[in-house]
């Protein structure tokens, strides 16, 4: 064991993941300081490279902001905090025009000239108007790829990809003068299988979600919550793990992972039906295909749950082929190498775990419980989208936090002498580390997955919840033999997820009615009043 006590990389600001959120951070700062960006696997892979959809802001003349915060806080029944759904709508445009800015070019409309640009807007679930931005059905891909070549060009920029941070090195509070604060993060480098250490004035988690805490998910395995799970340890509070959002259409085709067909696709018409060709929507909800993805969720679940299903069909094929593989040629084109025509064939899908609407508790200027720690994008609980996400918005609040908490960083960044904290640091425990087989890891984490899935998914009962909580603890102290002494990506994934698994089990349990995404058997009612759900950790400190 080792008191670290210098650091293979030193910064200004050290960011934690390379999606939209890190990335665009990155980028207002960079003009002013050095930045270090690492990122556990190739840079570019993230959630932000998948997304299809596109990003909501007002560019209808007939749409307002007044509408679009509207249905957000629709959407998020009863749990939306007014003050940030209001702050991030109004902030979209200017958001929008800065990804322009930075050579991000959204689809046109027909009737768009070079005085008079009139872009595209889709429509998706829970929106009363168009006003979804995309670049058809690439947008996350063409902003992702666009914005990591721009970072690659700024001199102020270092992304240094294939590190996980393992956790946060925080200052002890013995010492008065100097607060417990966030000055780095432990690493660890997969290519050399070795601990490194970055040191920073503020460090930024903008690691994404914990999707993969289930076993079908649309995200990429990055997913897996290691932001939520590191800043609880060091002791910031979290909020409204129980809603994990379920996307109701993805592929259901077994050997293909849950790929993703977008909302816009029932956006621009397309219905969900029974293999008898009825639609079952409308007798649920008057806002049939569209309503909020909760709804149709559940709505999907039920049919095949009730009719002993494997699948419901999403069918598009009254539109023109022209107008379908135009809009929609990613997933045209994926689709026609699997065996499926979307222009001819209905095509069968089945919801999976997609995005975690609760996260790191921060405040309007990203700020988390810890000096010196900030949290932007899908790790943050901002507020902005209560008990259940409206569709598009979550691009949008990368972008929003990165613009509030780079203005926060360029005027408050603090002159941080590495040398007033070494001697606070808390003792890192870094035994020489081997490799450890990953057969084994990868049966407990197919188990956690698993497990996630059949007991805390669309549905939870109070029952499966604590059967959950119990196989959780159990794997914990399997797996809790194997940290002091040797380290893996696979192993910091897997404590990673169970401390998740925990809290989300956690906060559904603490949730006894059903409100939004959260759905338990027990409690099918919603309460008259609302709260978020807020854990606090033991090693919490209020400020
Ligand atoms: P991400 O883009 O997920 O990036 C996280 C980064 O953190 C990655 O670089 C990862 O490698 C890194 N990382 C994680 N842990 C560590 C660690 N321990 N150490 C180092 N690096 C780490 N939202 C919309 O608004 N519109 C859409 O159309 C849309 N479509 C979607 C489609 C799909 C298939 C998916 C999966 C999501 C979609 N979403 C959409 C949601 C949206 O894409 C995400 O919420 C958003 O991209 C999150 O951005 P982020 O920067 O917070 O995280
Ligand atoms: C989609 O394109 O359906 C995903 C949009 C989102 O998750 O916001």
């Amino acid at each position: 064991m080792k008191i670290v006590s210098s650091f293979d990389y030193r910064c200004d600001v050290l960011i934690i993941g390379s999606g939209l959120a890190g990335l665009s951070l990155a980028l207002r700062l960079s003009n002013k300081y050095k930045i270090v960006i690492v990122t556990k696997s190739k840079m570019n892979e993230s959630s932000t490279l998948y997304a299809q959809g596109g990003i909501a802001a007002v560019f209808d003349k007939k749409d307002s902001i007044n509408s679009h915060i509207e249905d957000t806080i629709i959407t998020g029944i009863g749990l939306c905090d007014y003050d940030v759904v209001s702050f991030i709508i109004k902030n979209a445009r200017q958001c929008i025009y800065w990804l322009i800015s930075n050579g991000i070019s959204f689809d046109k409309d027909l009737k768009s000239s070079k005085n008079n640009i009139r872009y595209h807007l889709h429509r998706e679930g829970g929106h009363s108007h168009r006003r979804i931005l995309h670049i058809a059905d690439r947008t996350g891909t063409e902003i992702e790829n666009n914005l990591i070549n721009k970072a690659l060009k700024e001199k102020n920029i270092n992304i240094i990809e294939y590190i996980v941070a393992i956790d946060l090195v925080v200052s002890k509070n013995n010492n008065l003068l100097i607060p417990r604060r966030a000055v780095g993060a432990l690493l660890w480098n997969k290519n050399k299988k070795k601990i490194e250490t970055c040191f920073a004035k503020a460090v930024v988690l903008a690691t994404g979600g914990a999707s993969r805490v289930y076993q079908y998910t649309t995200n990429p395995d990055i997913s897996s919550g290691d932001g939520i799970a590191m800043a609880w340890r060091a002791g910031c509070r979290v909020a409204n793990l129980e809603f994990n959002q379920f996307h109701p259409t993805c592929l259901f085709y077994p050997p293909e992972n849950s790929f993703l067909l977008t909302e816009a696709l029932r956006g621009e018409g397309a219905f969900l039906i029974r293999n008898d060709g009825t639609r079952f929507m409308l007798d649920i909800d008057q806002r049939a295909e569209l309503a909020p993805r909760d709804i149709v969720t559940r709505a999907i679940n039920d049919e095949i749950k009730n009719h002993n299903l494997e699948c419901v069909y999403l069918d598009i094929t009254h539109k023109s082929k022209q107008f379908i593989k135009s809009h929609f040629p990613i997933i045209y084109n994926k689709l026609l190498r699997l065996g499926f025509d979307l222009t001819k064939d209905i095509i069968p899908v089945v919801p999976a775990a997609h995005y975690t609407c609760g996260g790191v508790i921060v405040d309007k200027l990203g700020r988390t419980d810890l000096d010196g720690l900030y949290a932007i994008g899908e790790v943050s609980y901002t507020g902005l989208h209560g008990a259940n996400r409206m569709a598009s918005n979550s691009l949008l609040e990368c972008l929003v936090y990165s613009q509030s908490v780079s203005e926060h960083l360029i005027q408050t960044l603090p002159d941080v002498n590495l040398a007033d904290y070494l001697s606070f640091l808390n003792r890192i425990n870094i035994s020489d580390q081997y490799y450890l087989s990953d057969i084994k890891l990868e049966c407990y984490l197919n188990k956690i997955r698993k497990l996630m899935w059949n007991n805390v998914g669309i549905t939870r009962t109070n029952q499966s919840l604590k059967y959950a909580k119990h196989e959780i603890s159990l794997l914990n102290k399997i797996i809790s033999k194997y940290y002091n002494n040797c380290l893996s990506d696979k192993l910091l994934e897997i404590k990673n997820l169970l401390q998740v698994a925990e809290l989300i089990i956690i906060s559904a349990m603490k949730r006894k009615e059903s409100r939004g995404l959260h759905y338990i058997c027990e409690y099918p009612y919603l309460l008259p009043n609302a709260y978020p759900t807020i854990l606090i950790p033991d090693n919490y400190k209020h400020k």
